[in-house]
């Protein structure tokens, strides 16, 4: 019998059909490796050709045979109305930021502390830079794509597979005896210089919008529904780090990507073994010499704790690990003017002067917006209105004023004067005091929290912001919108908002600027998010000083909202128990604990939190791995330990789902006590809290 591959396409049956596909797929697979990531050719282009027509051929016959990681697959699937949502089987973190070397030597002390190594014991770290372009994630069962998403908010991303099935940098099968049967790749999507230039020639001749940078054009590359789009885009791939994994194929980072390579996915070369913080740096200061070389924007180096147990024990925060850390590299300057100073009113009520300048261009991305921070600072600067000032950016912060060029100066120049009444609703501002620190505050507040309109816009664009409710479609434009109207003045209007459009002589689609997709995609939108996670919840409220970490304490302690309310509102008696509960969370202090307690003594934001809860549930919060023993005790650590740090120790009590406190109460249920407790053990012996030795406790939580 002839070799199914002579054998022509109108005359195959389906077996032979389906091994050509296998062979066609893994062969052409191979070529891509060599042409892309080898720059290395095996075959002419027309024999390449030749291949992937005689796929597609096959496919045409035999379109229910079509494999997953079918090389046609690369052209595009079908446009999309919209992207589906895909919820990452592990979180796509950010990593924490280090500007200086003294940053990343204090890094890496803390990683020893933390894991109890001793100054001179071994630790190497990985260094690799930073690409600035869009993070990814691709899902491979049983060595194929299956799937792949953006970041999203770091939780949900959103599912662009056929675009990435594009990118002829990702293989569509991993090859390998030891490619685990689910691994999650997760690494970056760029667009090189070179190709960069040429794509905005080409949209440029096109009388297409040309792209700011290169990060931008990637982005939205990736965000095409059309994936023949993204396809004609150059973008490109570097794997470096994983989620979801169904076994490891080495103990290191290092070892990790090596075995990412042989399995034909793209990693960077400028990756290092460091064994020392100075190796860390000489890899640092090499690549900001190299950086213009490279080809691709890098925007730093990241270093990788390179043992993968010692990952593990370092674990992470609530949106970074404890293991990683990113090096950026210093901020880009340019030369503008000041052609105004603006008063913005922030969600909590802080007044923040804003430099309006002229448009410059700054590290590739136009800035017309500098935070001049507060009163105090514009002082200090003496920063006036027709100032030439020199500009800086570092990454997505808000620009910043570095100095202003006093040689040129307007000699009619006066100095800027605060205006101390809110531009909003004319109330007069205040600074407040410190309660801990006696400190006047640097930035004046309009304390007309309920009734201030600029915070009520904000506090609604909190509300719905990614990290909070997470309603798409309801940007700060749409809210301003509908807070004109009058459609939206509180919490509770979103949820209402449909049942009133309905009544309503002009619809909302009736407006400019909104059509009946949007709205409906919007309706639909709100509706999905009637239920939501505690600590989302806590988040979204707004609360001062309140962030993602706090709320997520809060949550913890408090497991259902009607109880921290309850909780919170008896707390305004500082000599209640409630009170000195909620000093006792380990992590929260005085100042937080007046803003949350001053936020819950505003009658006016209790009623709409009231009117809210008739349209949402919010759900309580479970803590995770309750399988624990110690799930859902309070535990408080005294004294040092032997075995693990005292960092080490909380967090892992936290993974297990314990609540760790500050100070013992009647309400504790274990003091761990190591060696030299002191006061903290006494107070357990007089309440009779259950006292733990190391070992005793290391026994409970099986370590
Ligand atoms: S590691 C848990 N390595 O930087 C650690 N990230 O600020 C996962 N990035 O979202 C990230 N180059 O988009 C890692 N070599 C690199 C990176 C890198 C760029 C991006 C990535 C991430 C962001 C974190």
């Amino acid at each position: 019998m002839s070799r199914p591959e002579t054998i022509p396409v109108a005359e195959l049956n389906e077996t032979q059909a389906q091994a050509e596909l296998a062979r066609l797929a893994e062969e052409i697979a191979r070529h891509d490796a060599h042409y892309y990531r080898h720059d290395k050719p095996v075959i002419a282009d027309a024999e390449y050709d030749a291949l992937r027509l005689r796929n597609a051929a096959i496919e045409a016959r035999f379109a229910h045979l079509q494999r997953a990681d079918s090389p046609s697959l690369r052209i595009g699937g079908p446009v999309l109305e919209g992207f589906e949502k895909i919820t990452h089987t592990r979180p796509m973190l950010s990593l924490n930021n280090a500007f200086t070397a003294v940053d990343v030597t204090d890094f890496c002390a803390s990683a020893r502390a933390f894991l109890k190594l001793a100054a001179d014991a071994p630790f190497a770290f990985t260094a690799e830079p930073k690409i600035d372009g869009v993070s990814a994630t691709l899902r491979y069962e049983d060595g194929k794509f299956i799937s792949g998403a953006t970041r999203g908010d770091g939780l949900v991303g959103e599912n662009i597979t056929n675009n990435l099935r594009t990118l002829r940098d990702i293989p569509l099968r991993l090859i390998g005896a030891d490619v685990p049967d689910i691994i999650d790749i997760r690494g970056e999507v760029y667009i090189s210089h070179e190709d960069f230039a040429e794509l905005n020639r080409r949209q440029a001749a096109e009388g297409k919008p040309v792209f700011m940078n290169p990060r931008n054009a990637a982005a939205g590359s990736l965000r095409q529904l059309d994936p023949s789009i993204t396809a004609q885009r150059p973008l490109r791939f570097f794997a470096y780090a994983w989620g979801e994994i169904s076994v490891f194929p080495a103990d290191t980072q290092m070892g990790m990507i090596e075995k990412f390579k042989a399995w034909g996915l793209p990693i960077n070369p400028e990756m290092r073994l460091c064994h020392t913080v100075e190796d860390m740096l000489a890899v640092y200061v090499r690549l900001q010499e190299s950086r213009a070389m490279l080809g691709y924007d890098i925007d730093g180096v990241v270093y990788k704790a390179d043992r993968l147990d010692l990952q593990e024990r370092l674990g992470f925060r609530a949106r970074s690990p404890r293991w990683a850390i990113a090096h950026k590299f210093p901020a880009e300057l340019a030369q503008t003017v000041i052609d105004a100073i603006d008063i913005q009113v922030g969600r909590t009520g802080t007044l923040t002067p804003v430099a309006k300048l002229r448009p410059v261009t700054v590290g590739g991305v136009v800035v017309s917006n500098a935070t001049l921070h507060n009163e105090d600072e514009i002082r200090r600067k003496d920063v006036r209105i027709g100032d030439t000032v020199i500009v800086r950016r570092a990454g997505d912060v808000i620009p910043q004023i570095v100095e202003v060029l006093l040689e040129r100066r307007d000699e009619n120049s006066a100095p800027y004067v605060f205006n101390t009444i809110c531009p909003a609703c004319g109330a007069q501002a205040v600074r407040e005091t410190d309660a801990k620190t006696g400190k006047e505050d640097a930035a004046w507040r309009c304390p007309n929290r309920s009734g201030c309109p600029a915070q009520v816009v904000e506090r609604l664009r909190h509300f719905v912001s990614r990290d909070a409710f997470d309603i798409e479609g309801l940007g700060e434009k749409q809210i301003q919108f509908l807070f004109d109207q009058g459609l939206i003045r509180d919490f509770a209007d979103i949820f209402t908002l449909r049942a009133r459009n309905d009544a309503l002589p002009k619809k909302l689609h009736e407006y400019e600027g909104w059509g009946e997709t949007s709205c409906a995609n919007l309706f639909r939108a709100i509706e999905a998010r009637r239920e939501i996670d505690l600590e989302r919840f806590i988040y979204a409220l707004g609360i001062r000083h309140v962030g993602q970490n706090n709320a997520r304490l809060l949550a913890r302690h408090y497991h259902l909202f009607t109880e921290l309310r309850s909780a919170i509102r008896n707390a305004k008696d500082k000599e209640s128990a409630a009170w000195r509960d909620l000093l006792a969370i380990d992590g929260i202090g005085e100042t937080l604990a007046l803003a949350v307690v001053g936020y819950f003594s505003d009658d006016r934001i209790m009623t709409a939190i009231d009117a809210l809860l008739d349209y949402i549930e919010v759900r309580e919060f479970i803590a995770p791995a309750s399988a624990s023993p110690v799930a859902g005790k309070t535990v408080v650590f005294t004294g040092s330990l032997e075995k693990m740090s005292r960092d080490e120790a909380k967090a892992r009590a936290q993974g297990l789902g314990a609540k760790v406190a500050g100070s013992v109460s009647a309400k504790t249920d274990y003091v761990i006590a190591g060696t030299d407790a002191g006061s903290k053990l006494k107070k357990a012996r007089e309440l009779g809290v259950s006292i733990l030795s190391e070992e005793e406790w290391l026994a409970l939580t099986g370590a």
